[in-house]
Formats: structure tokens, sequence, C-alpha cells
């Protein structure tokens, strides 16, 4: 029998990408950079499955010229903004993401930033590396303190709520905006549900949990900025689009809001030379808030779960449009 063809956008743990080679005839993408757009267009004509990354736009042309035989697109992400899983669905398509195993390692991340925001770490190592640490400084790198603080949650889902719980060890009051969820959920998590207004003028610390959908994109801008405390820090790990970058800019530079702590942003990856990175009070790191070795490893077995569910036609374990089941 024909072996079903599988294209891979980039090379992912050797756990996952072990066990896809044995389920098909598998096409690598090799490179460190993703393909092309036009290149993906090309790549996955007959391909009967897909693996792909956030970094791969996946829209209805590219299903299309794929052809009538992709059975499945299996995502190494929990996050899928990149997916249209609308056109996907319509083509009977099972798409596949990695919920769940990433929520604690992500959560760590997104209070490692506030806590490395607050406290000044990025700029005390480069002060160091600088060689400028010349004595103990009585004023040196004063920052923010964590413990007793406000923590303002925008999104309170898997990963909000896992932030939730780290913050509750640093007795924080938590205040969470989502519209999504009910209050008693909220509540039994240790926060209280509150508009978003209020979350970002009485947080000390805010944090952004949400999908990018159409609603989030740009849902923290200059009004936004004007809302928060001049001694604000602002967090996000969820997407880039849902922060006004340019926004941001200007009032981490205006000193609207005190700093600012990011694992996405918008565009991604940030230009060298974007003028947000000359200031001292942005911390950016590389969309690396689930890098630990173990999560993702796990995410890449998950891919091949997906993947070779899909490709037997059988339900995805972790599947992005339930829906294409009825
Ligand atoms: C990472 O951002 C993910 O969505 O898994």
């Amino acid at each position: 029998m024909e072996k079903p063809k599988v294209f891979v956008s980039r090379r992912i743990p050797v756990d996952g990408l072990d066990r896809i080679i044995e389920l098909g005839d598998v096409e690598l993408w090799e490179e460190d950079l993703e393909p092309s757009y036009d290149v993906l267009l090309e790549k996955v004509v007959g391909a009967d499955g897909l693996v792909c990354l956030l970094t791969d736009r996946i829209d209805d042309q590219l299903m299309d010229a794929a052809g009538d035989q992709l059975r499945v697109i299996s995502q190494m992400a929990v996050g899928f903004d990149n997916i249209d899983t609308k056109a996907a669905t319509e083509r009977g398509i099972a798409v596949g993401h990695t919920p769940g195993v990433l929520t604690d390692t992500t959560a760590d991340f997104a209070f490692t930033l506030l806590m490395a925001a607050a406290r000044r770490v990025a700029e005390g190592a480069r002060y160091v590396q600088e060689g400028h640490w010349k004595t103990w400084g009585p004023t040196l790198l004063m920052g923010y303190d964590v413990y007793g603080s406000t923590l303002g949650l925008v999104g309170s889902g898997r990963i909000g709520q896992a932030v939730a719980r780290r913050a509750s060890g640093f007795n924080m009051r938590i205040l969470c905006y989502d519209p999504f969820v009910d209050e008693d959920v909220i509540t039994a998590f240790g926060a209280e549900s509150t508009s978003l207004e209020n979350v970002l003028s009485e947080s000390d610390f805010v944090s952004l949990h949400v999908p990018l959908t159409r609603e989030t994109r740009h849902m923290i801008g200059a009004s936004q900025f004007r809302d928060m405390k001049s001694t604000c820090v602002l967090v996000n790990t969820s997407r880039g689009p849902v922060v006004d970058t340019e926004a941001l800019y200007h009032a981490l530079k205006d000193g609207e809001i005190a700093y600012a702590a990011l694992d996405v942003t918008e565009p991604e990856p940030i230009p060298f030379g974007d003028p947000i990175l000359t200031l001292d009070n942005c911390l950016i790191v590389p969309h690396i808030a689930s890098s630990s070795i173990a999560t993702r490893t796990q995410m890449s077995t998950m891919v091949a779960d997906n993947l070779a569910a899909g490709l037997k036609g059988e339900v995805l374990p972790y599947c992005a449009n339930p829906e294409i089941y009825g």
C-alpha cells in the first residue's frame, strides 16, 4: 500500500519527528528558517498530512493547493491563529494542536518575566557585563516588590489560571478580566472578576493570556496604557499583536507604564533596529515561553499522535476544530 505523503515544515524534537517519519513518505524542511509561503504552497501539493508551526500561514489557498486528499494539519503549538480553521473545517481537514502540556511551563515563564522585570534582572546583568559594577549601590537598580502586589490577568484560560496559582504563593491580590468565563470560575481560582478598565488601572502587573482573534488584536493600545499605573509592568506571553507595539514604545518612553516584558512581539521577530529595542525598560525574549526540554518534547509527540490519527481518518486526540466531527 502506498504510504501517505507528509510535509513537515521544520525539524521538531526528535521524539515526535522519529515517529512522524515512520508514518509515511515524509519530506522534512531542514532549514533553520521556515519555508516562505510560496515554497509552502509548492511543498504541500499532494500531501495527505501537514506538520506545521505557528510561523507558517495556513490558509484556504494553501489547503486548495495541497489538494482534496489533505486530511490532517498537525501544528506544534497550542495557539493556532495562523491556521484558518474555518476553511479547514469546510474542507473536512482535521487540525491538531498541543494544548495542556505547555500550561505550567508557559505560566512559569510568564512569572519569570514578571519577576525579572520587577527586579530589573536583565538590566543588572547588562550592568555587570558592561563593567559598570564598582561597588554596592544604596539606590542601584531599585525595582518593584512582587510579594503582596496586585496582578491583573487579561484572560483566564488554562495558562492564566496557572499564573494565578503562582501569584497566590506570592500573596498577590489577583484581578481578572475575561468576558467568556463565569465569575464563579474566576472566584474559584482565587481572582476577582472585573472590567478591563479596573484590571488595568488597579494592577501593579498586567499579564496577558488571551488567544489572538479579531477582537483581541491591539486590545492593549494607547488608551489602555493611559489607564495603567505609571509603575505598572506589562507581561505578554500570549501573542504579539494583542499589544500595539508602537503605542507600547511611546508608553514606555514617556513613562506611562514602567516596564514591559515580552515573549511575543508584533511583528515577530521584532526587527533588529526597532526603536523598542533601545529601551532599558523593555525586556524582550524570542517566543520561548513553552521551551523547556520536557514540554517541547511532549509537544512533538502530541503532533505525531494527531498526525497518526488524522492519516488513519480517526478522531484527533487534540483537535482544534472538533466541529468537523459533527
Ligand atoms: C506558543 O506560543 C504556542 O501557541 O504553543
